[in-house]
């Protein structure tokens, strides 16, 4: 395929100028950002605001009362309706914020996992969970004498649901724990059909979705699920902010996940109470200015369009897969281009994927390499690592392009 510019569904050239990343050179070269999957870049007017917000408006949350307090409040509380908003959740009350999308997942795992599992129960993750969505899930499971059962996947990174009937007679299913999109192979779950599944069952449905929140619509009503967590950073908002939408019978049934100031009603030396949601899971004082910089982070991803980057990832991963394809030595995992987020994991003939990674960045290009805290899925493929490009509203085709000459280096460096 000669290199051609894409059609544009947004305007990546424009969005990039938003971005100071993309002035640096790297070794001499133009950044070639290929690595939001693990984290994106920040653009100006979340920069911006945030230092606004801490120069004018910062205080601590919820216990000032005066007016910097009451502005921080405004600032915290105005960026939960934004996610609840964004995800379409019932209430800003089911959205609990957290430091990450690793914490979104440990607190369901604990607050729920440890009241609500035991022997004879069956908790069931994907085999290509990030271990944040797996690790927690098996740990729980072994605390409380529950089993853990793993829906496997096929050659082409895709779940085989035909091994539900044989999960479903090792006991009774309690939770079913999945990614919407894989952040190693870019596999788009049919999580509505999981929900389906589970909800027959009784269980809740557990969604990770750090790699779909950024990237496309995502809508927990239709989706079915029970608890959704993502994370802040890879969606342009600052690093310290994540979060959990969890239906609200659920949450205020379970037990606290942290203890301490500001998620108790009243505490005495018999006993504690504890605060109405979403602060009965907010202990401590919380990540305020990357909260308020997650709304702004969602602002700017609402007037670009959530459909509009989705359709962008979709269009740059379909041409990465088409020039890929002109390199013999590179052999890429997962679904094809049309079934898949938008990033593209892959091995380069007889080069370790740290070296490709080394390589390309003295090229200029930033890429993941290593086994992506997925390592059940390295061992699915018989690997130990991959290299990994992965696309966001800001990439351009010719970042393709430039990640196709580099691995042309690497190739002729080892070769
Ligand atoms: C699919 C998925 N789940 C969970 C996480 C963990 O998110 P965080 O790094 O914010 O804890 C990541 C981040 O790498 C991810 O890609």
């Amino acid at each position: 395929m000669t290199q051609t510019a894409l059609t544009p569904a947004l305007d990546a050239r424009r969005l990039r100028a938003d971005f100071p990343a993309f002035e640096l050179e790297i070794h001499g070269r133009p950044l070639v950002y290929l690595d939001s999957a693990n984290s994106s870049q920040k653009p100006r007017q979340v920069l911006d605001a945030m230092r606004e917000f801490y120069e004018t408006s910062y205080a601590n949350v919820h216990r000032a009362v005066y007016t910097l307090g009451e502005r921080s409040t405004a600032g915290y509380e105005g960026a939960r309706e934004k996610v609840r908003s964004l995800v379409n959740a019932r209430a800003a009350r089911e959205v609990i914020f957290t430091r990450n999308g690793t914490e979104a997942l440990n607190l369901v795992a604990y607050a729920w996992g440890l009241d609500n599992l035991g022997p004879g129960d069956v908790v069931v993750a994907t085999e290509l969970e990030h271990h944040s969505n797996f690790v927690p899930w098996q740990y729980v499971a072994q605390r409380t004498g529950a089993a853990f059962a793993v829906i496997p996947i096929d050659d082409q990174g895709e779940l085989r649901l035909e091994a539900l009937a044989e999960i479903e007679r090792r006991g009774r299913v309690k939770a079913v724990a999945t990614a919407l999109v894989s952040n190693t192979l870019g596999t788009i779950v049919p999580v509505a059909e999981l929900a389906a599944w589970a909800h027959e069952r009784d269980a809740v449905l557990v969604v990770d979705a750090c790699q779909a929140v950024p990237n496309r619509p995502v809508d927990v009503q239709a989706l079915g699920c029970d608890f959704l967590a993502f994370t802040g950073h890879k969606m342009l908002a600052p690093s310290g902010i994540g979060g959990l939408v969890g239906r609200q019978e659920l949450l205020q049934r379970m037990s606290p996940f942290e203890l301490g100031g500001s998620m108790i009603r009243k505490v005495t030396a018999e006993k504690t109470t504890w605060a109405d949601l979403p602060y009965k899971y907010e202990a401590g004082t919380p990540p305020i200015a990357e909260a308020f910089g997650l709304g702004c982070a969602i602002d700017y991803l609402n007037a670009v369009g959530l459909e509009a980057i989705e359709r962008h990832e979709r269009e740059l991963t379909e041409y990465a897969f088409a020039r890929l394809g002109e390199l013999p030595f590179v052999r890429v995992f997962g679904p094809p281009a049309d079934r898949r987020g938008g990033l593209v994991s892959f091995d380069v003939e007889g080069v370790h994927p740290h070296d490709v990674a080394q390589l390309l960045d003295g090229e200029g290009i930033a890429v993941r390499a290593g086994h992506h805290c997925a390592q059940p899925v390295m061992d699915r493929f018989s690997v130990a690592a991959t290299t990994r490009a992965s696309f966001y509203l800001y990439n351009v085709s010719e970042d393709v392009d430039r990640l196709v000459e580099g691995l042309a280096i690497v190739r002729a460096r080892f070769s």
